[in-house]
């Protein structure tokens, strides 16, 4: 046992390995492959992380299968940012006791954000004792060792790590999609909004090296990926805390120099870090897609404050406003919270105001949820009745907004990535013009993945109907 490697990735390359020979054993003993599923809730950083989960579980042996009640590993990759979230993943893990007990193989493991918060892990304890595996979001990198361990000495194995340890490279991914591809480009968040989650359960923020992200890129562009995302919760901060001089507008330009990358995407921007230069390299650079995801909040200064989001209705105008004018053909979309603390429908006027004069492309809007531990819990709250109230008043400005905003395109031939054939028609290719926007279009699956030119011929509220020219 003293052989095993003590540096990273070797070690989890050994427990790969090691893995590995434990599942060639089962499946020689039961006569097939083990199966694995994980189900992802939450965000694109989650998303990101159940590729790298899974590029773990195939390189160990792993077959994925759609069937989440008949696999051999179930991993849940959860969300805690919205109570909501937490229920159901509470619910999925009801249904799937009688599973876990009707097959002697199956093994449930847990992770992610919802993992990092101490009553969640002692609600599993209680309530749902028969979870296998449970680890948090700054050990995935160890799923080769945690489950050789659960597999080996055949016991409940928890492991949740209050910090990141380290940042570690190099291991195997499985893309869901072969031409697109996110890269995480920072961890982590430190902006502590009163009423957010993330810092608490996502630690510390901490930048990727340049290096390591763009060495990522190339090999991505190599194996065929066309666009890129990069992800980070507050990306207009990448670089502080490395030893090199480096900004996010100074990413975008040394990736956007890679051949092969034709698309970047990136996600999230706060208000308050998003400099002029960072435009001037969207404006500059065709690769970066026009589209910028800014989470508004709320529209009233007043409550703006209280979020802690330091800056106000004003500032917010004003930063939009000189996007569009620079880049008028660029996509705007938010974030808005409704009901948050002490929030009056005055407050909430101010959020439609902004919505109104921004005019945002699209706009997803959620429910103040209250998140233990964080300062928002302990101010006074709102009515439910009357956030309900709030809520519609505001979905229903979004909607008419961005359904107007979406149709300013009809008749423009554009760019768009082919991205899958459409689910209700076959005929069809679903693909994503740069502002994100939706477009259906006659196509065959080998188009997939390629960047075409397509006339948007009208326009179906949130998306487009279009010809390939
Ligand atoms: N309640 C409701 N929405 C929240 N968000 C984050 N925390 C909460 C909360 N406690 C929303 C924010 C954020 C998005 C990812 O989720 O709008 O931008
Ligand atoms: Fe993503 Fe936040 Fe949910 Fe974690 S808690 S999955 S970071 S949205």
């Amino acid at each position: 046992m003293n052989n095993i490697p003590q540096n990273e990735p070797d070690r989890q390359n050994y427990y790969r390995n090691e893995l590995s020979g434990f599942i060639q054993k089962q499946e020689q003993l039961l006569n097939r492959k083990l199966t694995c599923h994980i189900a992802t809730f939450g965000c694109q950083m989650n998303a990101r992380d159940s590729e790298k989960l899974l590029g773990i579980l195939k390189a160990a042996g792993f077959q994925e299968t759609e069937e989440e009640t008949a696999a051999d590993l179930v991993v849940m990759n959860t969300c805690t940012v919205r109570d909501n979230a937490n229920k159901r993943i509470y619910g999925r893990l009801g249904v799937l006791k009688s599973f876990r007990k009707s097959n002697q193989h199956m093994r449930i493991a847990m992770c992610g954000c919802m993992m990092q918060e101490p009553s969640v892990i002692e609600k599993i304890k209680k309530s749902y004792p028969y979870v296998d595996l449970i680890f948090g979001t700054h050990n995935i990198y160890k799923l080769a060792e945690l489950l050789f361990t659960m597999y080996s000495e055949d016991r409940q194995v928890i492991e949740i790590l209050k910090q990141a340890d380290r940042i570690v490279e190099d291991l195997p991914v499985e893309r869901k999609y072969p031409f697109k591809s996110g890269v995480n480009i920072m961890f982590g968040c430190d902006n502590f909004c009163s009423y957010c989650i993330v810092p608490y359960v996502r630690g510390r923020e901490r930048s990727r090296k340049s290096e390591e992200i763009l060495c990522e890129i190339r090999k991505l562009a190599d194996s065929g990926v066309r666009e890129i995302m990069l992800l980070g919760q507050n990306v207009n901060s990448y670089g502080k805390g490395l030893d090199e001089k480096i900004d996010f507008a100074g990413l975008l330009k040394e990736t956007a120099k890679i051949d092969g990358i034709e698309r970047i995407r990136f996600m999230t921007s706060h208000p308050k870090d998003l400099s002029d230069d960072l435009i001037t390299v969207m404006e500059e650079n065709e690769k970066v897609c026009l589209h910028l995801h800014l989470p508004l909040q709320s529209g009233s200064s007043r409550i703006l404050k209280l979020m802690n989001r330091k800056y106000d209705k004003e500032q917010y105008l004003a930063l939009t406003e000189k996007i569009r004018s620079r880049m008028p053909s660029i996509a705007i979309t938010t974030d808005i919270i409704v009901g948050f603390p002490t929030e009056t429908k005055e407050d909430v006027d101010e959020t439609l105001d902004v919505i109104r004069k921004v005019r945002f492309d699209n706009a997803f809007t959620f429910i103040y949820s209250k998140r233990t531990g964080t300062p928002a819990a302990n101010m006074e709250q709102v009515d439910e009745a009357f956030v309900k109230e709030q809520f519609d008043r505001v979905l229903q400005l979004v909607q008419e907004t961005s359904k107007e905003m979406t149709g300013r395109f009809v008749g423009e031939t554009v760019k768009v990535l082919a991205e899958e054939v459409n689910e209700q028609d076959p005929s069809l290719l679903t693909g994503r013009m740069e502002q994100n926007f939706v477009v259906h279009f006659p196509g065959d699956p080998s188009m997939i993945g390629q960047i075409l030119s397509v006339k948007l011929l009208s326009c179906k509220g949130f998306y487009y109907i279009g010809e390939p020219v």
